[in-house]
């Protein structure tokens, strides 16, 4: 035991050391500087106050949409102190039949913890496309890993409500229906592109605000 203390102390000490290689304690976000691969510029710590770590996602987001579902993000800069942290966090309603459908975090795992309702959810490895499904309930937590497409589904009969953290300040979200039609991409390259026919995307080029 005490052996293993010996080798295990420096080794603590040098991870210690190498997660708190900067100089900063934190680097809370200030848009108006420049952006870079690293994320926001930080704003100088004598303004930084209390407020800059603190949001609030209490209100329900508004599900009165095609996907009767709202995801309200706390992510850099609207939430300037997850700067620089690898991490945040976002709100999930659905309402009766609400999904949020396939889409993916370029930049970011996801862990998912269900308050209430039930939420079907599956995400698809990118090797050999196998399904990893599962229907949650509350107090329920499944991980998705980074840039794997997924989807949750409202499955039960009442609203649900999920909260998301995510491995990145700037996790990323493209849902894979408005990436393929909602956008201006002739309608007969999207059908030689997806194999759909041409009816099915001109009618979800018309759901998800694409032209052509
Ligand atoms: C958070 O927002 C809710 C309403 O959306 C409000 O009732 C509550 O006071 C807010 N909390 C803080 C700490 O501002
Ligand atoms: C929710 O969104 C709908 C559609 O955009 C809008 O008509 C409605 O006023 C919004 N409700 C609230 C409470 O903001």
């Amino acid at each position: 035991m005490f052996i293993q203390a010996l080798f295990i102390f420096p080794i603590l000490l040098l991870i210690a050391s190498s997660t708190q290689a900067s100089v900063l304690d934190f680097c809370v976000a200030e848009p108006s500087l420049p952006f870079g691969p690293a994320g926001y510029s930080c704003k100088n710590p004598a303004n930084v106050v209390v407020d800059d770590f603190v949001y609030n996602l209490s209100a329900a987001g508004n599900t009165s949409n095609l996907l009767k579902a709202a995801v309200t993000p706390a992510f850099a800069p609207a939430f300037p102190g997850v700067n620089g942290l690898g991490i945040s966090i976002a709100r999930l309603d659905f309402a009766v039949g609400g999904v949020i459908p396939f889409h993916t975090h370029p930049g970011a795992s996801e862990i998912l913890v269900v308050i209430q309702g039930q939420i079907s959810t599956a995400f698809i490895s990118s090797n050999d496309n196998v399904v990893y499904y599962k229907t949650l309930y509350q107090g329920d937590v499944m991980v998705f890993p980074q840039g794997l497409l997924h989807f949750q589904i409202n499955s039960g009969n009442g609203p649900a409500l999920a909260y998301s953290s995510f491995s990145s300040a700037n996790p990323g979200l493209q849902i894979t229906d408005y990436a393929m039609f909602g956008n201006n991409l002739p309608t007969n390259i999207v059908v030689k592109a997806t194999f759909l026919d041409t009816l099915e995307v001109k009618k979800l080029k018309r759901v998800f605000g694409g032209t052509n």
